[in-house]
C-alpha cells in the first residue's frame, strides 16, 4: 500500500522524483519537457551573440534564479546586468552568491565564443562596483573580437553539466581526479581545494549538515526557499526557475495536499521531517569535497573576486562533468546572515586558510539527474532602452 509516509519519503528540497510507473501517467506527470527547452535550443540562434548567450544561460546559479539581464550593444557587444528582483536577500544579503552566478554566466559566454573563434573582452563593473549590494549598474560589459581564438575543450560539457543532489555512492573519488578539479577551479585570485575520504571530510559532512539544519529551522531563510519551490509540473512549467519538486509522486502528493509550501515550512509536518531525513542521508553520503577560496578583502576587490569565483566554479563543474563526477554545493555555512555566524566561523577556521570561502561542494558518484529548467533567452534580453522584456510568467 502506498502510505502517506511512503509518498513523503520521495519529497525533498529540489529533488526531481522519477519513480517507475505506466507510460501514460508518466508522460502526463513526469518532469516538464517544455521547461527544459532552453537546453535543446542552445546553439540554435542565428545571431552570434544570441548563440553565445544561449549557452551562457545554462550556467549554475543560486536557487536557479537566473538573475541575468542582457542588453545587446551595437554589432559586437553586450552588457550584463543583474536582474535585481531575482536576488536572495535572506540567504545572500550582500548578493555575493548572485554575483558568483553572474561570473559563471560570463565564463560560459566566453567559452561559447571561443568555440567560434571569438575572443571575449570583458570589463567588470564598467560604471563602478556596487556595494554592499548590487544595484542597477552593469555587472560587466563585453565585446567579442573575431580573432584566431582556440576552442576550449570545456565547451563539450556545457550542455551536459548538472547539479546533482542525489545520494552519492559509497565510492572513493581518486586523488588524481580531485587534483584535476583543483587545477580547473584555480584561476586568477581563486584557489580550488579538495579532500577525499578521511578525517577532514567527516568534519565537513557534519558541518554541512548542521548548516542545512540551521537554514531549515530559521523561518525567514527557509521561507525564501519554500517560496521558490515549484511544486509539480504546472508550476515548473510556469516559472522555469527556482527549486523543482517534480515527478509522479510529487503530483500525487500535491493533489492530495500532502506537499504544500506551508507544510514544507512547518517543522512539525511530515513533509518537513522527511525532507530533513533525505538531506541527512545525502550529507552522510559525501565522500569528497571541493571548495573555492579567495583572499578576504573588503570593498571593490571583494566583488571582483566573487565574479572570478563564479568563473572558477563554472570551470570546476565542467571538469567534473568531463570526469564523470557529480557535484552539489552546500552553501549554507558560507552565508552571511546572523544565525549562520558561528557555523560560518567554524567552516572558515577549518578550511578557509585565513581567506574567504566562496563555494563549497560535495563531490562523488551518483545516478544522473535531468537538467534544471531555464526561462530561455528572450526572458533575459532587454530592449534597446534597457527595460526588461516581460517574458517572466508570474
Ligand atoms: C553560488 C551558488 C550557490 C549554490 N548553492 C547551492 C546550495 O546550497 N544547494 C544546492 O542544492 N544547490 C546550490 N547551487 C546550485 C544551484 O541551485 C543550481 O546551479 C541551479 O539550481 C541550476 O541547476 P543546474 O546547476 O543543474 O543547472 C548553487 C549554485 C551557485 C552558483
Amino acid at each position: 500500500m502506498t502510505t502517506r509516509r511512503g509518498i513523503l519519503k520521495l519529497v525533498g528540497g529540489g529533488i526531481v522524483v522519477a519513480a517507475a510507473a505506466g507510460g501514460g501517467w508518466y508522460a502526463m506527470n513526469g518532469p516538464s519537457n517544455e521547461a527544459r527547452e532552453a537546453w535543446r535550443q542552445a546553439g540554435t540562434p542565428t545571431e552570434y551573440r544570441r548563440r553565445f548567450l544561449s549557452y551562457a544561460l545554462l550556467a549554475p546559479n543560486p536557487h536557479n534564479r537566473q538573475p541575468w539581464l542582457v542588453r545587446l550593444d551595437g554589432e559586437d557587444g553586450l552588457t550584463l546586468f543583474c536582474d535585481l528582483e531575482r536576488r536572495l536577500p535572506e540567504t545572500d544579503p550582500f548578493d555575493r552568491q548572485i554575483t558568483l552566478g553572474c561570473g559563471a554566466f560570463l565564463e560560459l559566454l566566453s567559452i561559447a565564443a571561443a568555440q567560434e573563434g571569438y575572443r571575449t573582452d570583458l570589463t567588470p563593473f564598467p560604471d563602478g562596483v556596487s556595494l554592499p549590494r548590487l544595484d542597477e549598474r552593469p555587472i560587466a560589459s563585453v565585446r567579442f573580437v573575431a580573432e584566431a581564438t582556440k576552442p576550449d575543450p570545456a565547451f563539450a560539457f556545457v550542455a551536459e553539466r548538472r547539479t546533482n543532489r542525489n545520494t552519492y555512492e559509497a565510492r572513493e573519488v581518486p586523488d588524481d581526479l580531485l587534483k584535476q578539479l583543483e587545477a580547473a577551479g584555480t584561476l586568477r585570485g581563486v584557489t580550488a581545494r579538495t579532500t577525499g575520504e578521511g578525517e577532514l571530510s567527516a568534519k565537513l559532512r557534519d558541518i554541512s549538515w548542521r548548516g542545512h539544519e540551521m537554514e531549515s529551522i530559521t523561518q525567514r531563510t527557509m521561507k525564501e526557499s519554500a517560496d521558490l519551490m515549484r511544486i509539480g509540473r504546472d508550476e515548473v512549467n510556469q516559472w522555469r526557475d527556482g527549486l523543482v519538486l517534480e515527478g509522479q509522486m510529487i503530483e500525487f502528493a500535491r493533489l492530495t495536499g500532502m506537499v504544500t509550501r506551508e507544510a514544507l515550512l512547518d517543522v512539525k509536518s511530515d513533509a518537513f521531517k522527511m525532507g530533513m531525513d533525505q538531506y541527512r542521508e545525502k550529507a552522510a553520503s559525501a565522500r569528497a569535497f571541493a571548495w573555492l577560496v579567495t583572499a578576504d578583502l573588503g570593498g571593490e576587490l571583494a566583488r571582483l573576486m566573487q565574479l572570478d569565483a563564479g568563473r572558477a566554479y563554472a570551470r570546476l563543474t565542467l571538469k567534473a562533468t568531463q570526469l564523470g563526477l557529480a557535484v552539489h554545493p552546500w552553501s549554507q555555512t558560507l552565508q552571511e546572515y546572523p544565525e549562520m555566524q558561528l557555523l560560518y566561523r567554524e567552516v572558515h577556521d577549518l578550511i578557509g586558510e585565513g581567506g574567504r570561502l566562496q563555494m563549497f561542494v560535495r563531490v562523488g558518484y551518483a545516478d544522473a539527474v535531468i537538467a534544471a529548467p531555464r526561462r530561455g533567452l528572450d526572458a533575459l534580453i532587454a530592449d534597446a532602452g534597457g527595460a526588461k522584456k516581460e517574458a517572466d510568467q508570474g
